[in-house]
């Protein structure tokens, strides 16, 4: 029988994962200046905890979601975000008593049950950040200036920064009327799915990416004509700190996201490269979401990017050396697998990444193998260079060679000469 990985779920194969770790530690780096701390929230969690915080009328919620008994016949689910678990995380811990704001960030895989298709996984991967305890926009700002940083840190071009406003439990009801009074005449129209959300929950509507659906949505109501002046005033103090930060967005009051606990400011980072998944980062404030879940209140923001869809992005524009090893250290004779092993050591205590026959060859094979592997140094143990301390070392795509003792080859290695 053969067994292949399912469907949707990929490999990271080694010449690719460099590319990965390369984002990864660049994401970091960045995130610890912001002071994000890393949280690891586990990988199955309740499957209450995202059905009631994504919403039982989103597609994440219906469709896609990893789900099943446990042994013990607790229903669980295979993580489809991370901001759901981070809140459970947030309230479990009490982090709340902690000096605010409360700054995370996480990176890990997601699993949703989507059809797969290029840049859309069944598994797939997230680097994510949430901060708790600040109303103000200015957090939502920052993190859109974060991912502009990390974009250009990257080499990314050609990437739009969409915002939008979804109101709050003030102001969403009254636009949620007029949306229902505007569909409602127009019912028909809809396709299945739509007419169901119509009536339980009318945003979901504006999310359909049916053509019909979007044939009706062409002048439909939108949420920034309906906002308080709450809403209003913190979607315009957005706007004017990302002017501060020179940071070119667009409003596009068609961003609904496709998760329920969003309040307020919403966005997108798209990006025209990537064909019909477009969406390389989203996010926004979820001012709800841990009052609901029994915590204190307490506004809180974040945004989540999608990992293969970034790697895809950069990893032509990026110059990545792969990690290869640079020096071999191969034996003349036999016996002299001790000292192999503490010259090779000695060589990876600076750093360098050697590699070593493990079994019984010959020096001509171990030759053979150093030049595939492509390393630029041999170095060659035998019988006399042990008495001598002194190696044979020879440079491969030079073909200088020489003999020296272990410092003075050190010393060539280090200087790359
Ligand atoms: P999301 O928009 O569902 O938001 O996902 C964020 C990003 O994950 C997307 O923009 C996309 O790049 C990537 N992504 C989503 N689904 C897939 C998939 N099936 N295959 C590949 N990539 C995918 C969230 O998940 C929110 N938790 C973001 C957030 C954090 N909001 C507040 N805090």
């Amino acid at each position: 029988m053969k067994l292949n990985s399912l469907r949707g779920m990929q490999d990271i194969l080694p010449e690719e994962s460099h590319v990965w770790q390369h984002i990864e530690e660049n994401a970091r780096g960045l995130l610890e200046l912001y002071n994000y701390n890393e949280i690891r929230p586990p990988i199955l969690e309740q499957a209450e905890l995202f059905l009631r915080s994504i919403g039982e009328d989103t597609d994440i919620v219906e469709k896609e979601m990893y789900i099943f008994n446990d042994k013990k016949g607790r229903r669980v689910a295979l993580r489809p975000e991370g901001t759901a678990s981070v809140v459970r995380a947030y309230i479990q811990n009490s982090l709340f008593n902690n000096p605010s704001p409360q700054k995370f960030y996480y990176i890990g895989p997601m699993f949703r049950y989507e059809r797969p298709q290029k840049g859309r996984l069944r598994q797939f991967h997230q680097i994510g950040v949430e901060c708790f305890g600040i109303a103000a926009p200015s957090v939502e700002a920052e993190m859109l200036w974060i991912l502009k940083q990390f974009f250009k840190k990257l080499n990314l071009k050609n990437l739009t920064y969409e915002i939008n406003s979804l109101g709050c439990k003030k102001c969403r009801p009254s636009y949620k009327e007029s949306l229902f009074n505007f569909l409602n005449h127009k019912i028909e129209n809809l396709c299945s799915d739509c007419q169901r959300r119509f009536v339980k929950n009318p945003l979901r509507v504006l999310d359909c990416k049916v053509p019909g659906c979007r044939e009706v949505l062409k002048d439909v109501p939108v949420m920034i004509d309906f906002l308080c002046n709450d809403c209003k005033t913190h979607f315009f103090g957005f706007q004017k700190e990302l002017e501060d930060y020179e940071i070119k967005y667009s409003v596009n009051p068609h961003i609904v996201r496709g998760l329920d606990y969003y309040t307020g400011t919403v966005f997108e980072v798209t990006t025209t490269m990537l064909g019909a998944q477009n969406a390389v980062a989203a996010g926004g404030r979820y001012d709800d979401l841990v009052g609901y879940f029994g915590g204190p209140k307490t506004p809180a923001a974040g945004f989540a990017i999608g990992m293969e869809r970034l790697v895809e992005l950069s990893k032509d524009n990026l110059s990545i050396e792969s990690k290869k090893p640079i020096v071999y250290v191969a034996y003349a004779g036999k016996g002299l697998d001790r000292e192999v092993k503490r010259v090779i050591s000695e060589i990876r205590k600076e750093g360098f990444i050697a590699e070593r026959a493990y079994e019984d060859i010959s020096l001509k094979n171990q030759l053979k193998k150093a030049d595939k592997l492509g390393v630029e140094w041999v170095i060659i143990v035998g019988e006399e260079e042990i008495k001598s301390s002194l190696y044979k070392w020879k440079k491969m795509k030079e073909g200088t060679q020489g003999e020296a003792g272990l410092e003075e080859i050190i010393k060539l290695l280090r200087e790359g000469r």
